[in-house]
């Protein structure tokens, strides 16, 4: 019998992408290299996954390829990068006309916007399918974010529909996304958000701390979970928290060098070339940066002035109505980020589909996304920035007494501070601009406009004082 679908690469994500497909009753062939040290990748998925019957596994392209039914649908689940243009290559000789390759990893959306044209030269469909929820997500429901053409997706529709997770109204957390490298784009903006949310969680960690013990922190983020601040990261920062190795906190034994794959810069990398201010995702993958100068940065505290044990007074509800500020304002963020590319791109994106399929499976599920969601339905969202914005005034003063609090114990706020400075600009009326246009018309004759002529006219002076 031959197999409705294809994995290619048995890693931890492939692994459960197999069992999901194959326990939701499609048959499905399996592919790992036969490389030094993943001699019996297959042969051991297979015996410890015996009890799915119908798996077929394989380390041999060929057999592999002739194994599925036509149109093949084929899932990539191997390294993004040059590996996925290697074997794109290995199967070329052996595909047909109109078979399916999916790219189911972090891959880059230009990367996949070539290949989508290349293979579309070969009478090849390519989708480039974010894929979220790390390793549980893939086994028992990711969110699924593919982009293609309609075509194509409707060919593996039913399939990555049905192993992908629900929503709340039950409906597939997967959907078209839209053309060539869309899909792969909005997850790259899913995993910039996912910076900035992690990064907001680990500042009130570090701020909490200097007060708090771990179990009382987690205590509050437990209870903080129960309303509107609910997420799946907040979750697992309260689990985090509390884990403990002997009688040590685990978290306290872990090296303070936060690593990355690369999509949080991709993000800020759009975002400063479609003149997007996505300024929290940013500061988030900076905040990172930073994290990596362990070294130095012990060398540099040894001289810096010491700060008196005296415990902060925590302002809870302050620190509380903070984060809410800063989510809203990532978000936002995030969404307008979307916007922009799917206006430049014409891509055409649905930014209603997009928080919908956000609501389950990935890693920024959320309460505040299940809201997005219904605003989006509503055809109200947080791009409209007059209308965010006037709500969030309301948090102005707990903002700040937090971002001042934590100076006061030197607890670094890249991202609680990045948020509270674009909200300050963007709603400021008046910001020194006037100056940068002064500096270049004076060393470059860049020229400026002027408030008191019209907007179309551009003035050059000589600034030299004699
Ligand atoms: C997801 C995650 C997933 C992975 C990140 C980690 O949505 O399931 O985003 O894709 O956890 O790629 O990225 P970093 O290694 O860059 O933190």
């Amino acid at each position: 019998i031959k197999s409705d679908f294809g994995v290619i690469g048995l890693g931890v994500m492939g692994k459960s992408i197999s069992l999901n497909v194959s326990e939701n009753g499609f048959p499905i062939s399996v592919y790992n290299r036969e490389f030094p040290g993943e001699e019996y990748v297959v042969e051991d998925f297979l015996k410890t996954n015996h009890s799915f019957t119908n798996i077929q596994g394989f380390t041999e392209l060929k057999s592999f390829i002739d194994s599925q039914k036509t149109p093949r649908k084929i899932f990539l689940m191997i390294k993004a990068g040059d590996a996925i243009d290697q074997m794109i290559d290995q199967l070329l000789p052996f595909l047909s006309k109109g078979d399916i390759i999916i790219d189911g990893g972090n891959s880059h959306y230009l990367d996949t916007k070539k290949r989508f044209d290349f293979l579309s030269s070969k009478g090849i469909n390519f989708i480039g399918c974010g894929v979220s929820g790390g390793e549980e997500g893939a086994r028992s429901g990711p969110s699924m974010m593919p982009g293609g053409t309609k075509e194509s997706y409707n060919q593996v529709s039913q399939i990555l529909e049905t192993i992908a997770a629900k929503d709340s109204n039950g409906k597939p957390c997967c959907t078209f996304v839209g053309p060539e490298g869309s899909g792969h784009f909005v997850k790259m903006v899913h995993n910039g958000i996912e910076y900035a949310e992690m990064q907001l969680l680990t500042e009130l960690y570090a701020l909490l701390s200097t007060t708090l013990n771990y179990q009382e922190i987690a205590q509050y983020f437990l209870e903080w979970n129960k309303g509107e601040l609910e997420s799946f990261l907040l979750e697992i920062t309260a689990n985090i928290l509390q884990k403990k190795e002997g009688n040590d906190y685990l978290l306290d034994k872990i090296l303070d060098k936060a690593q990355n794959k690369g999509t949080g810069s991709w993000s800020s990398i759009a975002a400063l070339n479609l003149g997007y201010p996505n300024t929290i995702m940013s500061s988030a993958v900076f905040a990172r940066y930073i994290s990596s100068f362990k070294e130095k940065r012990v060398v540099y505290s040894n001289q810096t002035k010491k700060l008196s044990d005296e415990k902060l007074s925590i302002d809870i509800e302050s620190i509380k109505k903070a984060y809410q500020f800063a989510r809203i304002i990532n978000h936002q963020q995030g969404f307008a980020l979307i916007k922009q590319a799917t206006d430049v791109y014409e891509w055409n994106l649905n930014l209603s589909e997009l928080a919908r399929i956000w609501t389950n499976g990935c890693i920024i599920r959320s309460a505040l996304m299940n809201d997005l969601s219904s605003l989006f339905t509503k055809n109200e969202d947080i791009i409209d920035d007059s209308k965010t914005f006037k709500f969030l005034n309301q948090f102005e003063n707990d903002v700040s007494k937090t971002i001042q609090n934590a100076f006061s114990k030197r607890i670094a706020l890249d991202s609680f501070c990045s948020a509270y400075n674009y909200w300050i600009s963007m709603t400021s009326n008046k910001l020194p601009a006037n100056l940068i246009q002064a500096q270049r018309d004076y060393f470059g004759a860049h020229t400026y406009q002027r408030i008191d002529k019209d907007s179309n006219e551009y003035f050059h002076t000589n600034w030299k004082v004699k």
